[in-house]
């Protein structure tokens, strides 16, 4: 049996946090500027206003201007559009965030790469995805940029080992796995069509679980001293009518096999946040050359 440490997300997290606000409070006093960042939500989602207001406090807790933008369900795509070059005009604003999923009026894709590459702080847009996948300087998006984090404080260099990912989104598979290649990891993406996963899983060293099936991970896929990282936030039903969040993965059949594992809630979620108001502060820094 191995003992398995619970990686701490959010304490890694909020000493991230902690950084960036030094780094907005040092920028300011030298350029007296403030960095920005534009939230934008189309509609009421219960789960993305949640998103959102975590958003708004953590942006202006780090010291940086908060824009908050809450638009009808009907929005058209062409006032969305407006918005977004609006925002992208405006000198003030240095990140744009748009939040998915989007209502089905919108194409999700022509508003994304609607913002400028370089105040595209969630990494979506398809010149930073481009320049992830060939290597060069980009916004990366924040997910996998936290997951990044907390296995390379783990394991210090990833180089030669294997890394499965479950999941192939543009949001957290695909870059994922150009991070974890980057890094020269030699990498899968398993997803839905993936034959005989629970065997692929058992030769990764680092597994990322990105799929949104709750508990869909079992224990006996995990490879002895495998360091798993759960991207999973799923709400199921508990007793009493209640509900809980559990990650992709059967975190308890994994204690005694993996050597390190992120908990759900309190793992990959608050890394999110750290990484974007992280973007937001490099972004700044390419406008304005510092
Ligand atoms: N919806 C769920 N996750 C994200 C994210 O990282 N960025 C945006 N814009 N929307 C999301």
């Amino acid at each position: 049996m191995t003992e398995t440490e619970i990686i701490d997300g959010k304490a890694f997290a909020e000493t991230l946090l902690a950084q960036v606000a030094k780094d907005v409070a040092n920028l300011k006093a030298s350029s007296g500027k403030t960095p920005g960042l534009a939230v934008v939500i189309v509609g009421e989602d219960p789960a993305s206003q949640v998103y959102v207001r975590n958003k708004v406090e953590k942006t202006k807790a780090v010291g940086m201007v908060s824009v908050h933008h809450i638009l009808p369900a009907d929005t058209s795509q062409a006032d969305l559009l407006a918005l977004v070059e609006q925002l992208n005009q405006d000198e003030a604003v240095n990140g744009i965030l748009v939040q998915l999923p989007l209502p089905k009026q919108i194409d999700e894709s022509a508003v994304i790469n609607a913002i400028s590459p370089d105040k595209d702080v969630d990494g979506f847009h398809v010149v930073n995805a481009g320049r992830l996948a060939t290597g060069q300087d980009a916004l990366v998006p924040c997910t996998p940029t936290g997951c990044l984090m907390l296995l390379k404080d783990r394991l210090g260099s990833l180089s030669g080992l294997n890394a499965v990912v479950i999941g192939r989104s543009n949001i957290v598979g695909k870059p994922m796995a150009a991070l974890l290649l980057a890094e020269s990891c030699t990498v899968t993406i398993a997803h839905s069509k993936t034959r005989d996963l629970p065997a692929l899983c058992r030769q990764a060293d680092i597994l990322v679980a990105a799929v949104g099936r709750p508990e869909m991970v079992k224990g006996d896929w995990i490879k002895p001293g495998a360091v798993v990282i759960d991207v999973g936030v799923n709400r199921i039903p508990a007793e009493g009518g209640k509900t809980r969040l559990v990650g992709d993965v059967a975190t308890k059949e994994a204690m005694g096999t993996a050597s390190a594992i992120t908990p759900v809630p309190g793992g990959v979620g608050p890394m999110t946040i750290a990484c974007l108001l992280f973007n937001t502060l490099r972004a700044s820094r390419m406008q304005w050359g510092k």
